[in-house]
């Protein structure tokens, strides 16, 4: 069983396979499928839509060809900030046998009063962050590291690369010229959709200017944006991820669900000379 949080991964070949998964979203009732012998799993209650998707999309991603060595799961795990959805959440990563890494969403650290009115009349309530989630966390294999950031606000839809974060970052990255990728949970480069667009990462344009002199930044993965898409800027590759449970539309100035769209999750291959592939796959009907 993998200690939480990792720190060192060594891979038995040339490169370091990544599975992300993001905006996980469940909510209550949680049902425990990870160890169907604990006695303190809650036994009643029907599984909900999207905890059903997220463990079919871990189960389908960890059955196949490829030998994942790290999972990220780059935030709103939750929809509704409870202890007893992060302990399912977490018994089922550490289930897998496979080093994991969780940071926060907009929704960890907020809870949503209204969720059946229009988006923007929401009530927005603060709550603290679970302990588990990481924020200014090093990982580091044999030829590559992966930062992990927390853009988070507490009582905000959107985020915010905080001064504090982009000095942490800048100390990291002078200190280690491995090929590096981040992992956030807001987006950082807009991707043409307005209504989502409000709520990318606060402060992108001063992240994206200090990170200008590092080279060996390679990739910035984010979750938030319940969508496939693909940007690069500075040389650095900037994915998108689809949500494990329900997607946005692309393209769109209001918001829309992408009824159409099956939960998704992305595989990133890091190659030991500093080279990236890196698609999604989508959850078999
Ligand atoms: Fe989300
Ligand atoms: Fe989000």
């Amino acid at each position: 069983m993998p200690s939480y949080p990792v720190n060192k991964i060594s891979t038995p070949d040339a490169q370091l396979n990544i599975l992300q998964i993001t905006d996980l979203h469940l909510s209550t009732p949680v049902v425990s499928t990870a160890d169907d012998n604990d006695e303190d799993s809650t036994k009643n209650g029907e599984v909900t839509v999207c905890q059903h998707r997220f463990e079919s999309v871990l189960q389908q991603a960890l059955s196949g060809d490829i030998r994942c060595d790290l999972i990220v799961v780059t935030g709103d795990l939750v929809s509704e900030v409870i202890p007893a959805i992060y302990d399912h959440i977490f018994k089922v990563l550490q289930a897998t046998g496979i080093p994991f890494a969780c940071i926060a969403g907009n929704h960890d650290v907020t809870d949503e009063r209204g969720s059946d009115l229009p988006f923007f009349q929401r009530e927005l309530i603060a709550r603290p962050t679970d302990s588990r989630l990481l924020s200014q966390h090093v990982i580091e294999s044999d030829h590559w590291q992966v930062l992990l950031l927390d853009s988070s606000m507490a009582g905000k839809v959107e985020g915010e690369i905080t001064p504090a974060a982009i000095d942490w970052l800048c100390e990291t990255l002078s200190a280690c010229d491995k090929p590096t990728l981040i992992a956030v949970h807001h987006h950082v480069i807009p991707i043409d959709s307005d209504w989502i667009d409000t709520h990318m990462a606060d402060n992108s344009e001063s992240f994206w200017q200090h990170m200008a002199k590092f080279e060996q930044l390679k990739v910035i993965i984010s979750g938030h944006t319940h969508q496939e898409q693909v940007r690069h800027r500075q040389g650095v590759s900037v994915y998108s991820t689809p949500s494990t449970c329900y997607q946005f539309k692309p393209f769109e100035d209001d918001f829309s669900y992408d009824t159409n769209a099956l939960p998704g999750y992305r595989w990133l291959q890091l190659a030991n000379n500093g080279k990236v592939a890196s698609w999604v796959e989508r959850l078999d009907t």
